[in-house]
């Protein structure tokens, strides 16, 4: 087939695509919008609202809040929660109110726990694997310290780990896989859930990763 115009065009514009670089914009600087409803299909949701039943939590902490959507949706199917979601974005600069949700920042002492009283569920899906290992473990410590559970959702290589591996890098976004039970246990928590075996319906059996479900509560 010959040659034509247009075939000189579209090699053009694939090169050009392919070289340009993707812009990954930082959490840090990016303002979000909110939005008050979590998808009916999304695993992680479902999830975070059995152990909310499960556990009666008085309070729930959306560490990594974003657009807000997951802990709104708790918040709408377990009206009697106290719910908060904190975030680093410009978004959270100051503290607001949506849905019936407690948005601030969030700050690496995890201060909000401190004006909770009750029991508390703390809950986080693709925020720990953004953090880098110093802040993961500062993360787990200031978490340990205190009276309250933890439910995470988080990308896991589709092998065991017990050390930390970089997942991606571009520049100032970089994510990790991490050894979440090595690492919680290790400062005293225990691991209630651990959800490695459903795997191949969470998971995405055809790539090297997985989303992966841990509950931990305070050793007893
Ligand atoms: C992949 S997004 C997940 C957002 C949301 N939890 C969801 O499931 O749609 C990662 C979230 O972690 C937050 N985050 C990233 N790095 C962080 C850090 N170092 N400290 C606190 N939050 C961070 C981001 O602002 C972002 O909301």
């Amino acid at each position: 087939m010959p040659l034509t115009f247009g075939h000189a065009v579209a090699s053009f514009v694939l090169i050009k695509r392919s070289m340009q670089k993707p812009v990954y914009e930082s959490y840090q600087n990016t303002p979000v919008e909110h939005n008050n409803q979590s998808p009916i299909e999304n695993v992680s949701t479902s999830l975070f609202l059995r152990v909310t039943m499960e556990g009666n939590y008085e309070n729930v902490v959306e560490i990594g809040t974003y657009t807000g959507k997951v802990i709104a949706t708790l918040k709408r199917l377990v009206p009697s929660i106290n719910a908060y979601g904190v975030d680093v974005g410009p978004t959270f600069d100051r503290p607001f109110v949506f849905s019936g949700v407690n948005f601030q920042k969030y700050d690496s002492r995890l201060s909000i726990l401190d004006q909770l009283t009750g029991s508390t569920l703390v809950i986080a899906r693709g925020t720990l694997s953004c953090f880098n290992e110093s802040e993961l473990n500062h993360f787990a410590e200031q978490v340990s310290i205190r009276p309250v559970d933890l439910a995470i959702y988080d990308l896991y290589p589709n092998f065991s780990i017990d050390t930390t591996i970089n997942r991606s890098d571009h520049e100032a976004f970089k994510t990790f896989f991490y050894d979440y039970s090595g690492i919680f246990s290790l400062k005293g928590m225990r691991v209630i859930c651990d959800a490695t075996d459903v795997n191949d319906w969470v998971g995405r059996p055809y790539s090297s990763e997985s989303w992966r479900f841990l509950y931990f509560g305070q050793s007893v």
